[in-house]
């Protein structure tokens, strides 16, 4: 597949890592700049060092996506050195404890605060530009946010209320010709962790789940597409369905 996102320029959220820092690989090889967006500054200074192999401008902005004040920050020095911007993936996301009974307060507000505040705060502040730019805005959802979870409610709540956000905000959007769309990969290899607190990648053998390089590749199809919005990928291990999820 040719893509080219030649002049346009993307913001990543959760880049310093997993499937964002592959995301921000997979833009810079389809030719957009990339806004490198996370808390881990070295990461994304390393991230964006490997990207000035590409004909494209990065700019590293840390940005704790719990903030109000700093999710403005990023979108305003954005738009400082870009002029505006054309795509924002919503990706920074975690999981932390399982169980309902056994979650502290703490976990709760920390899967909260990510996953659903940080996601409000970034696409509100960047809806007037996609607007300008008829660019787009993509979410990462997940497999959890799709059906019951019996061992990670609150995550997996956050994930529907991810997916149905993107879904009322692409008929908020649309009209002004916006594509949104909404990504669910099951288990990947990343930093993300499971509910023993042990990485993906640590508790899959390479070929046993996916890899985020494939998540990265799917988001790069969706904000390639010309005039249409993909509203939705479901992206999974093969075996997905024949196991007890
Ligand atoms: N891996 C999976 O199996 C899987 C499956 C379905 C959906 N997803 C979703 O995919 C997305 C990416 O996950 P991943 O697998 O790539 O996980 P990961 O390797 O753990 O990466 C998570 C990223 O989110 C960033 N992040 C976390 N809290 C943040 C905060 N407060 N502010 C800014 N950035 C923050 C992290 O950066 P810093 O720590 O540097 O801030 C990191 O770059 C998440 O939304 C996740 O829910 C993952």
């Amino acid at each position: 597949m040719d893509v080219s996102l030649d002049g346009q320029t993307a913001i990543v959220t959760g880049a310093s890592r997993g499937i964002g820092a592959e995301t921000a690989r997979q833009l810079a090889a389809g030719g957009a700049n990339v806004v490198l967006a996370a808390r881990s500054a070295d990461r994304l200074e390393a991230v964006a060092a490997e990207l000035s192999t590409y004909r494209i401008e990065t700019l590293v902005v840390p940005t704790d996506l719990r903030e109000e004040s700093a999710v403005n920050e990023l979108i305003e020095s954005t738009v400082e050195a870009f002029g505006g911007f054309d795509i924002l993936i919503n990706n920074a996301g975690l999981s932390r404890g399982s169980a309902v009974a056994d979650l502290s307060t703490e976990e709760y507000e920390t899967i909260q605060e990510t996953n659903v505040d940080g996601v409000f705060f970034a696409t509100r502040a960047a809806i007037p530009y996609v607007r300008e730019r008829e660019g787009h805005l993509v979410f990462l959802g997940s497999f959890a946010g799709q059906y019951p979870r019996s061992f990670n409610p609150v995550y997996a709540a956050s994930k529907w209320w991810t997916r149905g956000f993107a879904k009322s905000v692409a008929a908020q959007v649309g009209g002004s010709g916006v594509g949104v769309t909404v990504i669910n990969p099951a288990e990947v290899r990343s930093e993300f962790k499971a509910t023993d607190g042990r990485t993906f990648r640590a508790v899959f053998e390479e070929g046993q789940a996916s890899e985020p390089h494939e998540i990265a590749e799917t988001i790069v199809f969706a904000v390639s597409r010309d005039r249409s919005s993909l509203s939705e990928i479901d992206i999974n291990r093969r075996d997905k369905f024949a196991t007890d999820f």
